[in-house]
């Protein structure tokens, strides 16, 4: 039986980094006892006006081939997740291809799943695996949210950052990826969403991300703890046989009240949301790489990763490491 396994991670931040107060220091209508309070961010970072999406990505792939001992030739599918594509298309997993000097024929494309996106590209990738199409995949999220934030809109500018996160998986005789679960309800669309279009060269509706954070908040407690134990139950364990869950980062206050439903104590968690702030669909593979290279994650770890978000969708990954 083919399994799929993560053989490196490699993560990328941008190098401009800004604290709550360098936001109210650009006139931003926030201080940083509410911006802390209220979700546990610190600072985010941000892309140079210079940097796009699949420049990000390529800092963060090339770190995860390296860890994988893998060159860029080696990779025969690439699994881009991304709401803030360099273009309408190609897409940016075309350009990251380019970029990594691929020359070979691997087939890459990008998946739109808002902040799930990393969780249902590696479940994306492990089926293309496991069917035995492809061997070596490189999965990324990557975001450059800060050219979609509204900053007249403190409810929502506060909240978001760029950079990116990458993995290597690849086919393996022994078990990596455990269980996986992907989920939407599209009669939630309208919580979390960016509601603008292009037609005939001008932008129709809102080219700015908006928010009902109460709204999402709710849901993603609710949803984060029942994919949770719905991969656990898959793969037969119990949710105290998890040694590091790797939520999305989105408010420090959804993953205490994850670990709580959970019954599991908060150091399991892996939070950077403090210093990332919430970065969509890279801050899961920026969490698990962060945590690789500090050495809290070894390799036997089975590690629990989930996304929430827009759509609205959620899922969960379960896997050894
Ligand atoms: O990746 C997608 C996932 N996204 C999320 O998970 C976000 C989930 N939601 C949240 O994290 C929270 O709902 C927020 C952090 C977005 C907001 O927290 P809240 O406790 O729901 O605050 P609120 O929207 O009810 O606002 C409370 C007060 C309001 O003032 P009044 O009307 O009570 O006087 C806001 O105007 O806080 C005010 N406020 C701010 N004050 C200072 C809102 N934003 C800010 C701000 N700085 N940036």
């Amino acid at each position: 039986m083919i399994h799929a396994r993560i053989t490196g991670t490699g993560s990328y931040l941008p190098p401009v980094r800004l604290s709550n107060d360098d936001l109210v220091a650009r006139g931003i209508d926030t201080n940083d006892e509410w911006v802390v309070g209220r979700t546990g961010i610190r600072a985010r970072h941000f892309a140079r006006d210079d940097q796009v999406c699949s420049d990000l990505a390529l800092a963060a792939a090339e770190r995860a081939l390296e860890a994988a001992g893998r060159k860029a030739a080696d990779i025969d599918l690439i699994v881009l997740a991304t709401s803030t594509p360099d273009y309408i298309f190609p897409s940016t997993a075309a350009i990251l291809q380019k970029k990594l000097g691929m020359a070979n024929d691997a087939a890459v494309f990008d998946l739109q799943a808002v902040c799930s996106g990393f969780v249902y590209a590696l479940a994306t990738a492990e089926k293309f695996i496991r069917s035995g199409s492809h061997k070596r995949a490189l999965v990324i999220g990557s975001e450059v949210f800060s050219r979609i934030l509204n900053w007249q809109d403190r409810t929502t500018c506060v909240l978001f950052g760029d950079g990116a996160g990458a993995v290597v998986v690849e086919a393996s005789d022994t078990p990596g990826i455990l269980a996986t679960a992907l989920h939407a309800d599209g009669r939630h669309s309208d919580i979390l969403s960016v509601p603008g279009s292009i037609n005939s060269g001008k932008v129709v509706g809102s080219p700015f991300l908006q928010m009902d954070g109460q709204a999402v908040f709710k849901f993603a407690v609710r949803v984060l703890g029942d994919v949770a134990i719905e991969v656990c139950k898959q793969a037969g364990i119990a949710t105290s046989e998890v040694d590091w869950i790797i939520p999305h980062q989105a408010n420090v206050r959804i993953l205490q009240a994850t670990a709580k439903r959970l019954d599991l104590p908060f150091e399991k968690v892996i939070v950077t949301v403090a210093e990332h702030g919430n970065t969509s669909a890279a801050s899961v593979p920026l969490a698990l790489d962060l945590a690789v290279r500090d050495g809290r994650i070894q390799p036997g770890h089975r590690l629990l990763l989930q996304g929430v978000g827009g759509g609205f969708t959620w899922g969960a990954v379960l896997l050894n490491f």
